[in-house]
């Protein structure tokens, strides 16, 4: 039986990578359900509100969605984002006892969002998220989502965590974070203060950097331009910045909606997202995963043209198909999990583990793959690694932290609401993160790859 999920959406981007993925996962279901029944895969992200039948309802295919409600808290404290869910075609997914707002933002900065709106709304938090889990029969994990950049998803994404870990310890908490690029000026702040608060209490942790979603957007059009097949063609480089996001935003959904699909439908090998933290995260304070998918479009576009097996495995391990900015090549895997949809045989991926595990750097102990089969052709592969090349992440993102902080630049709005002192524990949070991956990047020869499980 599906064990269900509670997402918790925080802030603009936060939101928008939500709505992007609650639109596939429907999309997804309507498509494998022709039957149109309340059943248990669409139960692990909803709820059935149809009070006229106990057991599964029909549900009418496609957009209409009144007898559903989206299993999650919508949190924003600017208003603007949240009256357009409502306004939009899955506006009905959501009713006024999930949604938390205010006025006027957090204003890009972190402690506003996590001490002054925290504090504010630390009861009606609980209470809505309460409210979700006693509407679940046997839950899993909370899974949220927000920028590292923003004020709200940054500020009151990391506290909601935080709270939750309290109220809810023996609940998995994974965390689906975006980091910016350089579009905020106190984005390194926000970034680095939040991550403390990941560090210490996510069970895992799914960076993606708009950077990186910038990089595979100019890949494709640049593949389009060249004629490369297995391209997707309306995803070309965007001009303006509405439809950047949307367009990344469908990479990110991409990748949870394959993180979960495992969880959802009847596979060969299914795991939730409790394995995956179970076998990824090797030590505390490493819950960090690097992502990779090919092919890079969603398994809803009829269009496109089919990836050969042999070719997604190749994809998952080379630096353009990561959603960071990295390079896994010379680099160590701690873990790896590798989730395949579409009807491969065992031997297969076998055969293609075994090819690939030569460019991987595998450190000696704790290896983990799985291998998900799922539905027919065609293929679709998500690679997460705890990997070390994060620390190019994490380095390129204390530089930009301290060419503001040692002027002390900006620090003033966050001294408003907090201690100057802990500009200065974030900092030393992060450096004992990356004190610890740079310790476990055993160069490659030293590590003894051995052949990840599936
Ligand atoms: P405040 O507005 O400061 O209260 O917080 P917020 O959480 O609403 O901020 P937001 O989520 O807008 O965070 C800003 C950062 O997120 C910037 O780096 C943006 O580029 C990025 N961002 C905003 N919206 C999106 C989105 O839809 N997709 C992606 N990928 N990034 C986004
Ligand atoms: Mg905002």
């Amino acid at each position: 039986m599906p064990r269900e999920l509670i997402t918790i959406q925080v802030g603009q981007c936060g939101n928008q990578v939500a709505m992007r993925f609650w639109d596939l996962a429907l999309q997804e279901h309507a498509r494998y359900n022709k039957s149109a029944i309340y059943d248990e895969p669409l139960s692990s992200f909803f709820r059935n509100v149809d009070t006229r039948y106990a057991e599964p309802v029909d549900i009418p295919v496609g957009k209409q969605i009144s007898n559903l409600r989206a299993r999650s808290v919508v949190i924003d404290m600017e208003e603007g984002v949240i009256n357009n869910i409502l306004r939009s075609d899955l506006g009905e997914l959501f009713d006024s006892r999930q949604l938390i707002s205010d006025v006027s933002g957090a204003g890009n900065n972190w402690a506003h969002g996590h001490y002054e709106y925290g504090a504010k709304y630390h009861d009606e938090i609980i209470e809505k998220v309460r409210y979700n889990v006693e509407h679940c029969d046997s839950l899993q994990s909370f899974f949220l989502m927000h920028s590292m950049g923003g004020g709200t998803g940054s500020g009151v994404g990391t506290y909601t965590l935080s709270i939750l870990a309290d109220y809810f310890p023996e609940v998995f908490r994974f965390s689906t974070v975006v980091f910016p690029e350089d579009d905020v000026v106190t984005g390194p702040y926000n970034s680095v203060l939040a991550m403390s608060v990941l560090s210490e209490f996510a069970d895992c942790v799914l960076p993606v950097d708009n950077q990186a979603l910038i990089g595979i957007l100019q890949m494709i059009e640049e593949s389009k331009r060249k004629g490369k097949s297995g391209i997707k063609n309306d995803l070309a480089e965007p001009s303006d910045k509405k439809e950047a996001f949307a367009k990344m935003n469908n990479i990110i959904a991409h990748m949870l909606n394959n993180l979960t699909c495992s969880m959802r439908f009847e596979g060969m090998l299914n795991v939730d997202l409790n394995e995956i933290t179970m076998n990824l995260v090797p030590f505390p304070k490493m819950p960090y995963l690097v992502s990779s998918i090919s092919p890079l479009y969603s398994i809803l576009d009829v269009k496109m043209e089919p990836r050969r097996l042999d070719q997604v495995f190749s994809d998952v391990i080379d630096k353009d198909f990561q959603l960071l900015k990295v390079d896994p090549k010379h680099s160590t895997y701690l873990a790896c999990g590798l989730i395949l949809r579409g009807d491969a045989k065992i031997s297969d991926i076998h055969r293609n583990i075994n090819r690939i595990k030569s460019d991987m750097n595998m450190i000696h102990w704790n290896q983990e793959g799985y291998k998900i089969g799922l539905f027919g052709m065609p293929y679709s592969l998500l690679c997460l690694s705890n990997n070390s090349c994060i620390t190019t992440t994490f380095a390129n993102l204390r530089q930009k932290f301290m060419r503001l902080y040692k002027r002390k630049a900006n620090t003033h709005h966050y001294t408003e609401f907090m201690e100057i002192s802990r500009f200065d524990q974030a900092l030393e949070s992060l450096d004992d993160v990356m004190g610890k991956y740079t310790e476990l990047n055993v160069s490659k020869g030293k590590a003894s790859r051995i052949k990840p499980v599936i």
